[in-house]
C-alpha cells in the first residue's frame, strides 16, 4: 500500500510495516494553525500566553517524534492503548506523529525552564464528528519550584496571591478531587510540599478559567453561570492527577488534563531539586465554547466568511453562515473473517477521499449476524459550498472501491 519511502515537508522518510499515515493528514502538518494571525486557535494562544507573561512562550516544535518521547521517557507501560497503530499515526516503527504536548516536557525541563508553555498540534486516530478532528492543538504548561526552604516560601505567597484574586471571583467551581489513596502523592515527594504544589495548580487554573471564561461571558444576562468541576484521573507521568471538565451546552466537556509532574521525569531531564505541575489543554473544545464555533472542521476552513469574523487579540461570538445542505450516502458491508477492521481505518480511509466533506459518520451494528456485518452512514456536506449529487456521488464511489480493494470486504 505505500511506497518505500514518503514525503512529509520536503524530507523523505523510509516507510515500514507500521506506516498508516495518510496524505490527507500529512496536508496538516505545514499549516500550523496556532501560529496564523488573527485564527481562532492562535487567538487564545495569544490569551492563555498573556495570562502567564513570566512564562517561556514556545510554539514551534516538529510535530514528528520518536514513540521513545512521546510514551517511554513518560513513563507509559509497553501495552498502552494510546501506542497501537488504530490509534496514533505512525511514520515508520521509530517515528511517529505526537499524540500530546507531553512529548516534550523532557526536552524543555533539559533546557533548563522552569516556567513554560508549548503549543503545537497533535494528532489523534479517531471517529468522525462535530467536535473529534485526528488533528487538533493543545497547549502545554509547567511550573517547577526549588524544593527548598526559599521555593517553599514563594509557593505559599503565590498561593496566597491567587487565593485573595480567586475570592473576588464569581465563578462556580467545584471541586471533590482531592489527594486520596487511588490518587497518591509519590513516595519521593513529602506530603505537605505535594499538596501546596498540587494547590498551587488548581489556583493557577482557575484563575486562567476565570480570564478565559469570565470575560467572554461578562454583560451575558440572564445566562446560566459557567460550572467547572476538577476530578480525580490517572497519567502516567502524574501523581496525583486530575481533570478539568467545563459545563457547556448539558453536557461536562473535559478540557485539560493535569498533576504534580512524576520526579521520574524530572530525573530524565537533569533536574534536580524541584518540585512542580504540568497540564495539557486542548484549545478547539475552548475555542468552540468562547467563540460559539459549532463544528471543528471549521478551524481549518479557508473561507472568508469564517476567517474575516476574527481579530487579533479579540474574543467575539462567531456568526453562523447558513449550512449547506447535507448529503447521506449508506455503506453496508460483510467482514472477511479475521479481518482485523478497525473503525478508525474506516475513517480515515473517508478522510483520505472526502477531506473536510465529511461532516461525520454514523455506524449501524447488527450484532445478531454471524458474520459481521456492518452499515455506516456518512453525512458528506461542504463548509462552503452546495454539493452536487454528482459530485457526492463519485466521492462515495471512491471511498466503496477503496473499501473493498483495501480491506477485502463484501459490500452488500
Ligand atoms: N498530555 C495529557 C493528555 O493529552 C494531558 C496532561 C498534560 C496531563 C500534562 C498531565 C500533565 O491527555
Amino acid at each position: 500500500k505505500y511506497p518505500p519511502s514518503i514525503d512529509i515537508c520536503g524530507t523523505q522518510y523510509p516507510t515500514d510495516e507500521v506506516t498508516n499515515i495518510t496524505p490527507a493528514i500529512i496536508s496538516k502538518i505545514p499549516i500550523r494553525l496556532h501560529t496564523q494571525p488573527a485564527h481562532p486557535l492562535s487567538n487564545l494562544r495569544s490569551l492563555i500566553e498573556s495570562h502567564w507573561p513570566d512564562f517561556a512562550h514556545l510554539s514551534s516544535f516538529s510535530p514528528l517524534v520518536t514513540p521513545f518521547k512521546n510514551f517511554d521517557e513518560l513513563s507509559f507501560p509497553k501495552d498502552h492503548p494510546g501506542r497501537s497503530v488504530t490509534d496514533s499515526y505512525y511514520i515508520n516503527k521509530d517515528l511517529m506523529l505526537r499524540t500530546h504536548t507531553s512529548a516534550h516536557e523532557v526536552e524543555v525541563f533539559r533546557e533548563g525552564q522552569s516556567k513554560w508553555l508549548l503549543t503545537a498540534d497533535v494528532y489523534r486516530r479517531d471517529e468522525i464528528d462535530a467536535s473529534h478532528y485526528p488533528v487538533f492543538h493543545q497547549v502545554e504548561g509547567a511550573k517547577l519550584y526549588e524544593s527548598n526552604s526559599t521555593g517553599m516560601k514563594q509557593l505559599e505567597q503565590d498561593n496566597l496571591r491567587l487565593e485573595q484574586y480567586l475570592a473576588k471571583s464569581n465563578i462556580v467551581i467545584e471541586d471533590v478531587a482531592n489527594v486520596s489513596e487511588t490518587n497518591p502523592v509519590q513516595e519521593r515527594h513529602d506530603a505537605v510540599q505535594a499538596e501546596m504544589v498540587a494547590r498551587n495548580l488548581k489556583l493557577e487554573l482557575n484563575s486562567l478559567i476565570l480570564t478565559l471564561f469570565g470575560g467572554a461571558r461578562e454583560g451575558a444576562e440572564g445566562e446560566e453561570p459557567l460550572r467547572v468541576r476538577w476530578i480525580e484521573a490517572y497519567f502516567p507521568f502524574t501523581s496525583p492527577s486530575f481533570e478539568v471538565e467545563v459545563f457547556f451546552r448539558g453536557k461536562w466537556l473535559e478540557i485539560l488534563g493535569c498533576g504534580v509532574i512524576r520526579q521520574a521525569t524530572l530525573d530524565t531531564a537533569g533536574v534536580q531539586n524541584k518540585i512542580g505541575w504540568a497540564f495539557g489543554l486542548g484549545l478547539e473544545r475552548i475555542a468552540m465554547i468562547l467563540y460559539s464555533i459549532p463544528d471543528i472542521r471549521l478551524f481549518w476552513s479557508t473561507d472568508p466568511r469564517f476567517l474575516s469574523q476574527f481579530k487579533e487579540g479579540e474574543i467575539s461570538t462567531f456568526k453562523s453562515y447558513s449550512k449547506y445542505p447535507s448529503c447521506f450516502k449508506d455503506v453496508s458491508f460483510w467482514l472477511p473473517e479475521n479481518s482485523g477492521f478497525h473503525e478508525n481505518d474506516f475513517c480515515d480511509l473517508v478522510r483520505d477521499v472526502a477531506g473536510d466533506l465529511v461532516e461525520d459518520i454514523d455506524a449501524f451494528v447488527h450484532p445478531k449476524t454471524k458474520r459481521g456485518s456492518l452499515c455506516y452512514r456518512i453525512n458528506y456536506c461542504s463548509m462552503d459550498r452546495s454539493l452536487s449529487n454528482e459530485e457526492t456521488n463519485e466521492i462515495h464511489k471512491t471511498v466503496v472501491s477503496r473499501l473493498t480493494n483495501e480491506f477485502g470486504v463484501e459490500i452488500r
